[in-house]
């Protein structure tokens, strides 16, 4: 056998499969070597040990040779590391934040019922934050929100340029976008109170119901107010509206919701209920619309009435998971995001 032409034909081939036909060729029942080696009984006795010889050594040259070559040929197109069947490595997935994920379910709560979302800007003049809603400048309301001024020159009507303590200034600008009753709007937006405890965030985010239309009444929100609290916290939960104060609304109200841990009694298994102590839980803010706060918005309150409301979201996601920290939300630590 010519020994260069086994040695190109094997260092030549390009490919594992090549160089298992090669060794079938040479090496295998029918191959090659066999064939020499059943021609022994046509050699003269004499020569039979020394050809017997050589082919053995034939046979052990090209079996080296295929397995140097298999070595070569797998290093260099990975053939031996790389199974083509093996399916491919999952890229994590990525979770939508829990924020970003109660926008969205309360959006659709208030869209079912024909409200429009809106986004109001975070960035406001004095005027939107608190002239709008029935709060002069220098009256004493404007304290319980604390607020940050932008150091930027005032403006010569809209006053001192704000981030936006509440999402309450959505309501004139609403008012005159909408201009003809009725208006319903839900208004998402981010606002700012310098705060930082286990319940407040500097920047957090409010939603901010206004219905406005010739004959609204409380009964118009308490009905809202307990769809909501059914559809976002679950069926069976209640509302209470407590008397309370604020500028923009009369009267004016604070909001419970009943606990869902113990079902509004207060009490869990004998002892009192430690997400809520009382069987209710506080909302937020709320109340029938300011004839100030009507007519500021170009809307003639002899002929119209409305309710107004402003809840926080990140309170609301704490409310119905039972979370104790809302910080954590903003902790980038992706083991808690991810369980929502
Ligand atoms: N703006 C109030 C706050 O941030 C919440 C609020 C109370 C909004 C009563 C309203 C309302 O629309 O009617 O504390």
């Amino acid at each position: 056998m010519d020994q260069k032409k086994y040695e190109l034909e094997i260092n030549s081939a390009k490919t594992l499969d090549e160089l298992s036909q090669l060794e079938i060729k040479y090496l295998g029942r029918n191959g090659q070597i066999n064939k020499l080696l059943s021609e022994i009984k046509n050699v003269p006795n004499e020569e039979k040990r020394e050809y017997g010889q050589k082919v053995n050594l034939l046979k052990t040259e090209i079996k080296k040779y295929i397995e140097i070559r298999k070595l070569i040929v797998s290093k260099e197109k990975s053939e031996v590391f790389f199974d083509k069947t093996l399916p491919g490595k999952a890229y994590p997935k990525g979770s939508i934040h829990i924020v970003s994920y109660a926008i969205e379910e309360i959006t659709k709560i208030f869209e079912k019922i024909g409200f429009i979302r809106v986004s109001y800007p975070e960035v406001d003049w004095e005027y939107g934050a608190f002239e709008s809603l029935n709060m002069p400048s220098g009256h004493p309301a404007r304290d319980d929100v604390e607020t940050s001024f932008i150091d930027v020159p005032a403006h010569p009507n809209l006053g001192k340029m704000v981030l936006t303590p509440h999402t309450s200034n959505g309501q004139n600008r609403e008012m005159k976008r909408v201009k003809t009753p009725p208006i319903r709007m839900i208004n998402i937006s981010k606002c700012y109170r310098p705060n930082w405890d286990p319940t407040h965030t500097p920047m957090f985010h409010q939603f901010e119901g206004l219905c406005v239309d010739s004959d609204i009444s409380i009964v118009n929100l308490r009905g809202t107010l307990d769809y909501f609290a059914e559809k976002y916290f679950g069926k069976g939960t209640k509302t209470r509206l407590r008397p309370h104060h604020f500028q923009f609304t009369e009267p004016s109200f604070e909001v419970d919701i009943s606990c869902n841990n113990c079902g509004g009694i207060g009490k869990y298994k004998g002892e009192k209920c430690r997400v809520c102590k009382s069987g209710w839980l506080e909302l937020g803010g709320t109340g029938m619309v300011h004839p100030n706060v009507l007519r500021e918005g170009g809307i003639d309150p002899s002929a119209n009435s409305g309710w107004a409301f402003g809840f926080g979201i990140e309170r609301v996601i704490m409310m119905k998971y039972g979370l104790d920290d809302i910080r954590n939300y903003y902790s980038g630590d992706i083991r808690f995001l991810e369980q929502f």
